[in-house]
């Protein structure tokens, strides 16, 4: 039996019935007709699903829709405001960071989403996942992320081109 859910995407709130089994980018694509966050792997392994879900970013294909009731969702289209692309949008293209694109909505919404975690602080759970690995992320100036810590922590987020050569500078020029 379908259930009726409200959520806020991209600015806009929407109310939506829809099958208990349904994810959040089904939702978001078959639903809602929002086609930015991209179906690659449809099993949190690839990234290009990436949504910020009340501020965090998330695989929307793992995320049950229903669980979600009320939530606020932004994707690559929301991210651009009155006419004018986002700051990471435009420095994608300024480096030139992509080559098919199919990535590209899920790269920039993780790399907002990774940026508004640092001005945060690192959620504890990132941080301690960090810690135990053997990869030194911590950047000596904290105003500062270094190409391997924008790497480790875009791990998520797979580009099967191999852009990342422009991908971390156009995420490091926008984390200055
Ligand atoms: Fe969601 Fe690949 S489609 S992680």
């Amino acid at each position: 039996m379908d259930v009726e859910i409200s959520l806020r995407v991209d600015g806009t709130a929407h109310r939506l019935s829809v099958d208990p089994r349904t994810s959040l980018l089904d939702a978001l694509r078959e639903r809602l007709g929002n086609t930015s966050p991209k179906k690659g792997c449809d099993h949190g392994q690839c990234g290009a699903c990436t949504v910020l879900l009340d501020g965090r970013r998330v695989n929307s294909c793992l995320a049950l829709a229903v669980a979600h009731e009320g939530s606020t969702i932004v994707t690559a289209a929301g991210l651009a405001q009155d006419g004018a692309l986002h700051p990471m949008q435009e420095s994608f293209i300024r480096h030139d960071a992509f080559q098919c694109g199919y990535c590209t909505p899920g790269q920039i919404v993780s790399a907002v989403g990774m940026l508004e975690e640092a001005a945060a602080g690192w959620p504890s759970a990132v941080t301690a996942e960090f810690a135990s690995s053997n990869v030194s992320v911590e950047s000596t100036d904290p105003g500062v992320l270094m190409d391997d810590e924008i790497r480790e922590r875009m791990s998520g987020n797979l580009c099967r081109c191999a852009a990342y050569a422009n991908i971390v500078p156009a995420i490091r020029e926008c984390a200055r």
